[in-house]
């Protein structure tokens, strides 16, 4: 069930949200950061939740490169939320666009797949996802919101029912979240009429 006004969809027993916003204040159990591969902080989305959640994540993300060197594209990891409202911090490392042939989409499924494996696996029910690779990165906002959307729906699918409670893009932009509604909404229309 998609209600268009509230910008939710169900699946199975999960809330999917869009919603227009800033990740750092989203109170939920994670919320996902759009980091670099050597989990180093910048800017954009992994800048304002460095400064939101204070040197704790900074520390716990130096702690992991020296462990295992930072984090691959497609990857994820997670530490503590420091002084954010959300609890922890999924850090991922999006693709750099360079053109869509070089592995991009499915680099940018691995990001979101690996971001909800590690909430169901650490028993969280409440993410808040970023427009990964959207930004500095350079993935076409409306080609990035159609991996990203039937991935996560492909995702909330699979997992079994009461594992996820709730998954909401937080978008920073209006015209951000009217790209990724769109996507949405022709994604289950296509999915409600599939033969
Ligand atoms: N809340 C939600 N979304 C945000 C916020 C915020 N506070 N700040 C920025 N965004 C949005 C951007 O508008 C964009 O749509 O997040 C999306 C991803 O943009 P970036 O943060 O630039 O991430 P990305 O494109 O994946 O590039 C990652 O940028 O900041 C560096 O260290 C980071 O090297 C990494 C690269």
């Amino acid at each position: 069930m998609y209600n268009a006004l509230m910008k939710k969809f169900l699946i199975k027993n999960c809330a999917l949200l869009l919603k227009q916003g800033d990740i750092t204040k989203e109170k939920v159990d994670a919320i996902v950061n759009a980091a670099n591969s050597m989990l180093a902080g910048g800017g954009g989305v992994d800048g304002a939740i460095h400064e939101a959640g204070g040197p704790m994540i900074e520390e716990e993300c130096r702690k992991i490169r020296e462990m295992q060197g930072g984090c691959p594209a497609g990857e994820a990891v997670i530490t503590p939320g420091g002084k954010l409202l959300a609890k922890y911090v999924i850090h991922t490392v999006g693709p750099v666009w360079q053109g869509g042939n070089a592995g991009e989409e499915e680099l940018l499924r691995s990001s979101y797949r690996n971001s909800l494996l590690l909430a169901v696996k650490s028993g969280l029910y409440f993410v808040s996802l970023p427009s990964i690779s959207t930004g500095s990165y350079g993935y076409p906002v409306d080609q990035a919101a159609r991996v990203a959307l039937t991935e996560v729906t492909g995702f909330l699918n699979k997992v079994r029912p009461y594992k996820l409670r709730q998954v909401s893009f937080v978008l920073f932009s209006e015209d951000i979240l009217n790209i990724y509604r769109t996507v949405l909404e022709d994604i289950v229309v296509r999915s409600n009429f599939q033969p």
